[in-house]
């Protein structure tokens, strides 16, 4: 299915592909993987929608964006998807500047940050890296195109942590960073599978990527007990395998636009492939019950409760 693999970068697998005329949107564009990811997108023709929610950093990058390419088209919105309120309103504003979407890219994350709690009061990773992409992108429904791809970024790290049905926002828990990051990555996987399940019959697919491991400004919460811990964890006598943000940004890239994956959702991605199970002697590959559509249902209705809203379509 997949000529790529890990080592190929965003040059690669855009190569052949042009994308004049498209619409993309990007979440957690100020920064890392999504600054690359815009980057690509509209040098391959897109009109790219650049959200995040501090603005001065967002707007210093899309300069930077537009004087590199100045034919790009590239736009900018801001939204905290740690409060729901900005999201609603981001959201809404999206809609009625831009009817049709063809891409939507739920870029945007926060890793093992300290207890923290969303402007609603929700878990600080399990609010922002799910409940208000949940929101966000139910929104932006009406808007998607009838060949739309959904792209939400998981993680290798989802293996840390399930969800917690009983106690996802750490009411009754002791919190652990680790843990809570994991849960919000296999939500991120999990609702791929509950949008894929609800939007396919009209043509909308959605993926979930695990982009590899590469430095960016999402480690600025980790210790060197951290990197110590996460080595720990890998199979014996493996060495984590960094990747450049080029090639960390090519599977959310390959997933958003690839004929490769024609018919294809509800799937978890990894190094340019749809991953395999994980096995406890390898690095990568995708646990059970991030692929597990009971639970993408369970978590579809109980995000429906938090945040206040039903979505029939
Ligand atoms: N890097 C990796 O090794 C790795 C591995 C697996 C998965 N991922 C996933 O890949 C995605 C991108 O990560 P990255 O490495 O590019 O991280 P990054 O450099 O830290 O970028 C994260 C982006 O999300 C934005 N963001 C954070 N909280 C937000 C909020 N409340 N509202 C709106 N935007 C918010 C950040 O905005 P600010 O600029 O304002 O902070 C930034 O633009 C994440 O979902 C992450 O979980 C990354």
């Amino acid at each position: 299915m997949s000529t790529f693999n890990a080592e190929s970068t965003t040059n690669d697998v855009i190569q052949g592909i042009s994308l004049s005329g498209k619409v993309a949107v990007v979440t957690g564009a100020s920064s890392g993987l999504g600054v690359e990811t815009v980057r690509i997108l509209a040098g391959a023709g897109a009109t790219v929608l650049m959200l995040a929610r501090n603005k001065d950093k967002l707007q210093g990058v899309a300069q930077d964006l537009r004087e590199a390419n100045p034919g790009a088209s590239i736009d900018t919105e801001i939204v905290d998807l740690a409060d729901l309120d900005s999201v609603r309103r981001a959201a809404a504003a999206i809609v009625d500047k831009y009817p049709a979407i063809d891409i939507l890219i739920n870029n945007a994350g926060v890793m093992a940050c300290p207890l923290a709690r969303t402007a609603q009061g929700f878990e600080m990773q399990f609010g922002t890296n799910h409940l208000g992409h949940f929101l966000f992108a139910c929104l932006l429904v009406p808007a998607l195109t009838n060949s739309a791809r959904v792209i939400s970024l998981s993680s290798g790290g989802h293996k840390f942590g399930r969800m917690d049905f009983d106690d996802p926002n750490y009411q009754q828990r002791n919190y652990e960073k680790w843990s809570a990051y994991g849960q919000s990555k296999t939500a991120n996987a999990l609702f791929a599978i509950g949008l894929d399940d609800r939007l396919k019959s009209r043509g909308v697919r959605a993926l979930a990527v695990h982009p590899g491991v590469i430095m960016t400004e999402l480690s600025r919460h980790m210790a060197k007990e951290d990197f110590d811990l996460l080595s720990a964890r890998l199979p014996e006598g493996q060495e984590m395998t960094l990747k450049s943000v080029e090639q960390g940004a090519a599977t959310s890239v390959w997933a958003a636009t690839s004929p490769a994956l024609a018919g294809e959702g509800g799937v978890y991605l990894e190094d340019c492939h749809i991953a395999q199970a994980a096995t406890p002697e390898g690095e990568g590959g995708v646990e059970s019950y991030a692929l597990d559509h009971a639970d993408a249902d369970r978590l579809w209705v109980l995000s429906e409760e938090l945040v206040g809203q039903v979505f029939t379509f």
